[in-house]
């Protein structure tokens, strides 16, 4: 989705003014020392410190010396903010051209010493025994070909919290918890517009090809659960803190013996 809401930054004016223009596109709006931004006219506003101003009163009282990996870090925004204030922060993105901005922001913020950052897709953590206490999750899963797999990766590094958010199909929020067991003869159920669903895009969605699954609502509830979390706070739609409940359930015993 980043792609779609992407920023030029255009007349630089100053020596960082044109050291922005030369990182362009941006997706994330950093606002760095002296009031300047990296993305003044994002068509989203001023974008991702609004989810922050949500998401911030969630977290603990104290993330000091916690461990928080930020999953498709992008420009950094909310791995600074964690860095700010005082967590130890593993940032992690796909895309070389969003990991430059990351670490010139961090540069430009004196955060570098807080940050590691790594080019990694979020199926490599799979290959490795470290957990965190916080995982920020946002704006990835529906970006994932492996939708499940991915998030039973995340869940199996998670300690304490989950902070996840998706993009989500419009409609109703309303629905009830599923069946335990579906009779097979009722199967039309699943036909029901509230039924957990996620879409399938096999082209684009606005213009991205790496937008490949768009659940509902239920459905994003009805998966959290399915990869063993406890929602404990619904932010708002589309964002989640969660933490992870009783492994008991049949996505926990996946067994990820394998290398990506
Ligand atoms: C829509 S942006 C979200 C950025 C940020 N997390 C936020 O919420 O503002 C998606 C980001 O995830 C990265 N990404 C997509 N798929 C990924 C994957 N499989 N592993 C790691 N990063 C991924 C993209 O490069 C991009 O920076």
């Amino acid at each position: 989705m980043a792609e779609s809401f992407e920023c030029k930054f255009t007349n630089p004016r100053s020596e960082i003014e044109k050291e922005i223009a030369d990182l362009s596109p941006w997706f994330h709006n950093l606002h760095l020392p002296g009031g300047i931004q990296t993305a003044p006219n994002h068509k989203l506003g001023d974008f991702p410190s609004f989810n922050w101003l949500q998401i911030a009163p969630y977290l603990p009282e104290n993330i000091n010396e916690m461990t928080v990996l930020d999953i498709g870090c992008n420009a950094g925004f909310y791995s600074f903010e964690l860095a700010k204030l005082g967590a130890k922060v593993t940032a992690i993105d796909s895309n070389d051209h969003y990991l430059r901005q990351a670490k010139w922001g961090a540069e430009k913020l004196h955060l570098e010493k807080n940050i590691t950052f790594k080019n990694m897709q979020l199926y490599d953590l799979i290959n490795s025994d470290e957990k965190y206490d916080i995982i920020f999750f946002l704006g990835v899963f529906y970006h994932l070909r492996y939708p499940l797999l991915g998030l039973d990766i995340v869940v199996s590094r998670t300690n304490k919290f989950l902070i996840f958010q998706t993009l989500t199909l419009p409609g109703d929020d309303s629905f009830e918890r599923t069946p335990f067991d579906l009779d097979y003869e009722k199967r039309g159920i699943l036909n029901q517009p509230n039924w957990p669903r996620m879409a399938f895009i096999e082209n684009r969605l606005a213009g991205d090809p790496t937008n490949w699954w768009i659940p509902n609502i239920a459905c994003v509830h009805a998966m959290l659960r399915a990869s063993g979390l406890v929602i404990k706070h619904k932010i708002c739609r589309e964002f989640y803190i969660c933490e992870p409940g009783e492994k008991n359930q049949l996505s926990h015993q996946v067994n990820f013996n394998f290398k990506t």
